[in-house]
Order: structure tokens, then sequence, then C-alpha cells
């Protein structure tokens, strides 16, 4: 059982994430997982926002592009990947996304449990689930 909250709109679900980010201190690993619009790019823009690494409006979806980085050039790096569309463990090895772990940095990372991903840095996971209409609930886990 982990920590949870319940939000009833976008706008609280990115106000949540940028409380939440104020926990986090790089090297950390962020995964999301939950259903198609429960919310994660939404939480992520609260979270990146919360970092002061890019503004809400910067925080764009990486469906398609799979990996977006934010952050100035003296503040720590913010990744925020998507494996969504990665079709096949060799696709998914070929993004390179151990890379990453070179430099202390927040990676967050959606559709997380489509692939395993082997990192050395402490997890987080956050898990979204639609409640009806504009609820859903967000239950925080660190594993
Ligand atoms: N309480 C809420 N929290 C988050 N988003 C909400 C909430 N209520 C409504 N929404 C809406 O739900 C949608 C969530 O979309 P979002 O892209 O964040 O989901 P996602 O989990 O990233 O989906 P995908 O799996 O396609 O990447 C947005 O249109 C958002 O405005
Ligand atoms: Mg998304």
């Amino acid at each position: 059982m982990g920590e949870e909250v319940i939000t009833h709109s976008a706008e609280e679900t990115t106000q949540w994430g940028r409380e939440f980010a104020k926990r986090l201190r790089p090297p950390v690993l962020v995964l999301l997982t939950g259903d198609l619009g429960s919310g994660k790019t939404t939480l992520t823009k609260g979270i990146v926002a919360g970092l002061g690494a890019a503004t809400e409006d910067e925080v764009t979806s990486p469906t398609f592009t799979l990996v977006h980085v934010y952050g100035a050039p003296d503040a720590g790096k913010v990744y925020h990947a998507d494996l969504y569309r990665i079709e096949s463990f060799h696709d998914f090895e070929t993004l390179g996304l151990e890379d990453l772990f070179a430099q202390p940095a927040v990676v967050i990372l959606e559709w997380s449990e489509r692939f395993p991903l082997q990192s050395p840095w402490p997890q987080l996971r956050l898990k979204l689930e639609h409640l009806g209409g504009d609820a859903r609930r967000i239950t925080v886990s660190t594993s």
C-alpha cells in the first residue's frame, strides 16, 4: 500500500506534480504507469515545472519523439520518455536509455511497464487510475 491522492481536474494533477517534485533529488527514476489518458503527461508537466526545468506548456508528450530533455545548462537535466510506441525489445535496446544514467538526472518514464529498464538509481512509481469523469487516483510507491 502506497501513499495515494485523488485529483478532480488536470490542474489539480499538475499542482500535485509541482509539490511532488520537491521530493525529487537527482539521480532518480520516476516510473509512470496507467492507461491511455490517465494523466501521465499531465502529471509530468507539473513535475518538470516544479523542478524548474521548463514551463508546463513546454512539456509535451514524447509519444513520437520518444525522449524529451528539459533543464537549464547548469541545472540538472530532466528526461521525459515514453515507451508506448516501442514495438520490440530490440527497438527498446536501440533507444539506449541506459545512457541517460551516465549523469545524475531526473528521468521520467511513461509506459515503463512495457519493457524492463535496468537502472542503478532509486525509483519511484506513480500509478494513475481513471475513477470516472475527471477523477484520477495517483498512488506512490518505492519500487
Ligand atoms: N484529474 C485529472 N488528472 C489528469 N488529467 C486529467 C484529469 N481530468 C481530466 N484530465 C484530462 O485527461 C487527459 C490526460 O491526458 P494525458 O496525455 O496526460 O494522459 P497520458 O496518461 O499521458 O496518456 P498516454 O498514455 O496517451 O500518454 C488530458 O486531456 C487531461 O486534461
Ligand atoms: Mg502521455
